[in-house]
């Protein structure tokens, strides 16, 4: 199968493009103001200390998301996107022989970057997070010591383990010797930011590594950063990879996202984030309405839709047909990576679009869908 990055490349090239889940829309009336700051962002950025660069930003973005600033600071390794953050900590698991559990569906890249550095990965799936058994978090042979692997909330469906769930498996990873990575590039879209997971996880004193990311909220034209935090124990082995790849991510960048945070956090940015979301979600809901697309999980936070197909219709050749007529999604077969059938019937929506761009693609798509007949395609 072609990998979600592909299809997302295609969408790239033109037309309506409701395929990446990358943060495409204004800042939320800020545009302006970053622009005005942005020679003196650019002047700092020649004389600040790397180091406070990061600590500037650490500081400005666990505010906005909600977080408690921890001693886990001092344990902050940055990256230029979380690819490359995920990409360090599979060279990490692979290094110290972890056997890692990882969560189906997820985002492709995520399965093909473990694979890729030669991670085996077992799937767990979302339903078997709430009880998951001990003996999937035990090693079997004393050599290969377990880690499971977690996207929180989940791309692409929202899923989001309570924070007694959350607990278990903390306490199921310490009593086990096992590892916890937590992907947490969606965090920004949780409902309730008031719940600090990253010091209950810190607290419950298990090994973990918690990837972070500013690319799917700040709509910075790209200019993103992706970064760990992890707990004493994995740090010096993760950093050794880390230094392999990277000196520093830049400055300029660093400070213009410390900047982005500081206005949406004055600004009540990450409510009027979720709002445009709620607002996409619901004109495509309208758009849907009464079509044989049927959007799921209608209370997912997270800035991305999930559509169930009809029986008769398969994802693939759906978004082809889609595709040549200028109109990009993605299917839903890449994200069940131990298995793409299960996908077959599903389609991913981006939302984090300008409101008006969305109302009229999620109108094209409607006279698309009740134009398409399965049986006139290939497969
Ligand atoms: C959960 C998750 N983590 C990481 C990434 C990678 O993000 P980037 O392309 O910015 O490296 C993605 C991409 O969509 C994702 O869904």
């Amino acid at each position: 199968v072609e990998s979600l990055t592909r299809w997302e490349w295609r969408a790239l090239e033109g037309g309506i493009n409701l395929a990446d889940g990358h943060a495409r829309q204004l800042l939320g009336g800020h545009e302006e103001e970053i622009v005005e700051k942005l020679p003196g962002i650019y002047r700092d950025s020649y004389i600040i200390s790397q180091r406070e660069a990061e600590r500037r930003f650490l500081m400005a973005y666990w505010r906005l998301v909600g977080l408690a600033k921890t001693d886990n600071d001092q344990r902050a390794l940055f990256h230029y996107s979380s690819s490359l953050s995920i990409d360090s900590v599979a060279k990490f698991l692979r290094a110290a022989g972890y056997l890692t559990l990882l969560v189906s569906p997820t985002f492709d890249n995520i399965p093909a970057i473990l694979r890729r550095n030669g991670v085996c990965i077992e799937p767990v799936m979302e339903d078997e997070l709430a009880e998951i058994s001990s003996t999937r978090l035990q090693s079997v042979d004393g050599a290969h010591p377990r880690a499971i692997f977690l996207v929180s909330p989940n791309n692409p469906t929202g899923f989001l383990l309570s924070k007694e769930q959350l607990q278990k498996i903390c306490i199921q990873c310490r009593e086990n010797k096992s590892l916890l990575v937590v992907d947490n590039s969606f965090r920004a879209f949780r409902p309730d930011q008031s719940y600090d997971d990253l010091t209950q996880i810190t607290a419950s004193g298990c090994s973990f590594i918690s990837i972070e990311d500013t690319g799917k909220i700040f709509s910075t034209s790209d200019i993103k950063v992706g970064f760990t935090v992890s707990s004493h124990d994995v740090y010096a082995g993760l950093a050794a990879v880390t230094e392999e790849i990277m000196l520093n991510v830049s400055p300029f960048a660093l400070l213009l996202l410390e900047a982005v945070a500081n206005l949406l956090t004055l600004s009540g940015g990450l409510a009027k984030i979720r709002a445009l979301v709620n607002a996409n979600r619901a004109s495509l809901e309208r758009a849907l309405f009464d079509t044989p697309l049927r959007l799921c999980r209608s209370g997912s936070p997270l800035g991305i839709g999930w559509a169930a197909l009809p029986d008769d219709w398969r994802a693939r050749s759906f978004v082809i047909w889609l595709a040549e007529r200028d109109f990009g999604i993605l299917p839903g077969n890449p994200f069940f990576w131990h298995d793409i059938s299960l996908g077959d019937h599903y389609v991913r929506i981006a939302l984090m679009r300008e409101q008006t761009y969305f109302e009229r693609a999620a109108i094209r798509l409607r006279e698309l869908v009740t134009t398409y007949d399965p049986h006139t395609v290939g497969t």
